[in-house]
């Protein structure tokens, strides 16, 4: 193995798995839980489930949870994670432009996790010109808003104002952890990229004194822009909340 590997798609779930080991501890999800009791939610469904975080912590707190993502291997990874959890979650392989083949509705679609921006790049470089980008967020934001029952809500998050205040390139170090028993160091250098509205992130970890490097982009949507298609797909009211535990994404709430 050489000092600065590149990863490949196939290794995207782990790499997330550890990469949330460092962004979040326990009391997102009970915050999360907390947030969902007091707005009565039962059903919900996780349209970017991942690995399977945070909705294995939701269905374990008595939530009727369904889970959907578009890549498979982030489902092989979701059902091991299911398994090892002792929780069974109905889980279905669905790109959001999919999403209509679930045929019913929930009092709650979350798209958590920065999800949205990678509509067109989560699994290769970010390509299509920014009006093709953006009409596929619309088209996916419209498919959540279908899935909900009237006054239900969906949970959507993107970067920070934060970060886009500090870019344009941002260096997070978030330390050392034991992950699966390895002592893993993260960094992130993100570089935002305005004419071309690239969000790219340079992850490098660092694993036993081994270095491991991984480059995703996303789409750098902007907060106003966000806001804009939300209203404009139907949504009666749209508000940023502050959900403790949850520092590096801005959370927005957008009610049918
Ligand atoms: C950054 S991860 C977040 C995962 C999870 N929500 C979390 O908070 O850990 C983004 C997720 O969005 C999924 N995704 C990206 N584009 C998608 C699309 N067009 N349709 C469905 N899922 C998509 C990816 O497979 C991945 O699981």
């Amino acid at each position: 193995m050489n000092n600065d590997a590149h990863i490949q798609a196939d290794y995207l779930p782990l790499l997330w798995e550890s990469t949330i080991a460092f962004l979040y501890s326990e009391d997102y999800a009970e915050h999360l839980i907390e947030f969902l009791k007091d707005k009565k939610i039962s059903t919900v469904l996780d349209c970017a489930c991942g690995i399977g975080f945070p909705s294995i912590q939701v269905s374990k707190a008595g939530f009727d949870v369904i889970c959907s993502d578009g890549y498979a291997d982030m489902l092989e990874r979701f059902q091991k994670n299911c398994q090892d959890a002792g929780v069974t979650i109905p889980v279905k392989h669905l790109t959001w432009s999919q999403l209509y083949t679930l045929y019913r509705t929930f009092d709650i679609v979350l798209c958590r996790g920065n999800s949205i921006i990678y509509v067109d790049s989560w699994t290769h470089v970010l390509d299509p010109s920014i009006e093709t980008v953006l009409n596929h967020i619309r088209f996916s934001l419209q498919k959540m808003y279908c899935l909900l029952n009237e006054g239900g809500f969906l949970y959507v998050d993107i970067s920070s104002s934060r970060e886009y205040a500090a870019g344009p390139r941002i260096h997070e170090d978030f330390g050392e952890r034991v992950f699966d028993g390895e002592k893993v160091h993260l960094t992130w250098d993100i570089t935002h990229d305005w004419d071309k509205r690239v969000r790219a992130v340079k992850s490098l970890r660092t694993i036993d004194g081994i270095a491991y490097t991984h480059e995703y982009s996303g789409f750098l949507l902007k907060h106003e822009e966000l806001v804009e298609i939300l209203t404009d797909v139907g949504f009666e009211k749209v508000e940023k909340i502050a959900l403790p535990g949850e520092r590096l994404y801005d959370v927005y709430i957008a009610y049918k």
